[in-house]
């Protein structure tokens, strides 16, 4: 029998709506030998995983999903990545930030379940407040920094595109934009990084209009929670952690916008903040700048200050 052309375990932690849309990705892309999803809830993650084997056949794709549900991790062991979706999501009016001391709880002892089962994972957070969550999940593990990222530029930059080419009726094919920053209020969506068929945003749209776009894109959680009225996004957030996480089992050197530790960069230091990285088997293999104009140096700089302030407080929860 020929090798599998299939490699590795991806362990998704947390089977709501982002957990299971992302195990259901994840599964699709038919590149990893196995996705587990676990959760605390009895019989969901194993309901879950046989509904999506069972789309095996229609959609094509081998790898087998594992469902482990009553919050065991057996069966998690030795995975070479981990999607830490646990910890609740917002209602309409609350705040990421309302979530932190509720979600520390749950991201501190699945980290620390993580590190003892799958000690040499790359470990991607999603859970909210993120730069926060991120920090967490990486002091609980213990793992070296560049193991653990969040999740967050690319379903921010994905949102500023997608608004962007709606706003012009365009291909979102022709559309590039970038968000750095918090995943929060001091999100820092970055017009100067951004073109639609290479041309420069400020070409096309007015001013008025790019700041109307990066304000929807600021609030482009906010805006779905208000529409769902129970629960927040998960098509577009599931459709970001998968990406991560294939990045890394590909080892493909992919340049992302995540939430990172930035050591130095742009005159930053020591703090989990939303930068452009290129991702591999290690997780970050280095973080990536990118020419900022001098408000928006301002913004990430602010935006590093705020999450700082928070990321310390969380080591005590
Ligand atoms: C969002 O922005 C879930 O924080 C995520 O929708």
């Amino acid at each position: 029998m020929a090798a599998s052309p299939r490699k590795g375990k991806v362990t998704v932690v947390g089977a709501g709506f982002y957990g299971s849309t992302t195990a259901q990705r994840l599964a699709e892309y038919d590149v990893f030998e196995t996705v587990v999803l676990t959760d605390i809830l009895e019989g969901r993650p194993e309901g879950l995983a046989l509904d999506i084997n069972q789309s095996r056949p229609i959609e094509g794709f081998e790898t087998r999903v594992v469902g482990v549900g009553g919050g065991s991790y057996a069966g998690t062991e030795g995975s070479d990545v981990v999607v830490i979706t646990a910890g609740l999501p917002r209602k309409p009016g609350m705040s990421r930030m309302d979530l932190l001391e509720t979600n520390a709880r749950i991201v501190r002892s699945v980290a620390e379940e993580v590190a003892r089962t799958s000690p040499d994972a790359v470990v991607i957070v999603v859970s909210n407040p993120l730069d926060e969550m991120t920090a967490l999940a990486q002091l609980a593990t213990g793992f070296p920094q560049h193991r653990v990222m969040g999740q967050a530029g690319m379903l921010d930059t994905a949102r500023f595109a997608n608004n962007v080419a709606e706003e012009l009726g365009v291909a979102v094919a022709s559309v590039r934009t970038l968000t750095l920053g918090s995943h929060g209020d001091t999100m820092v969506p970055v017009p100067s990084r951004c073109t639609v068929d290479g041309k420069p945003l400020a070409d096309v749209l007015s001013e008025d209009r790019i700041a109307h776009l990066v304000d929807r894109t600021r609030n482009g959680g906010a805006e779905v929670v208000a529409l769902l009225k129970t629960g927040s996004a998960y098509f577009a957030p599931s459709a970001a952690a998968a990406r991560m996480a294939r990045a890394v089992i590909e080892d493909s050197g992919a340049v992302l916008p995540v939430c990172a530790w930035v050591d130095g960069e742009y005159g930053i230091s020591g703090v989990y903040l939303g930068v452009e990285a290129e991702i591999g088997r290690d997780g970050v293999r280095r973080v990536v700048q990118t020419d900022l104009s001098d408000s928006e140096l301002a913004g990430l700089r602010e935006a590093a200050e705020a999450v700082r302030a928070k990321q310390a407080d969380v080591a005590d929860l």
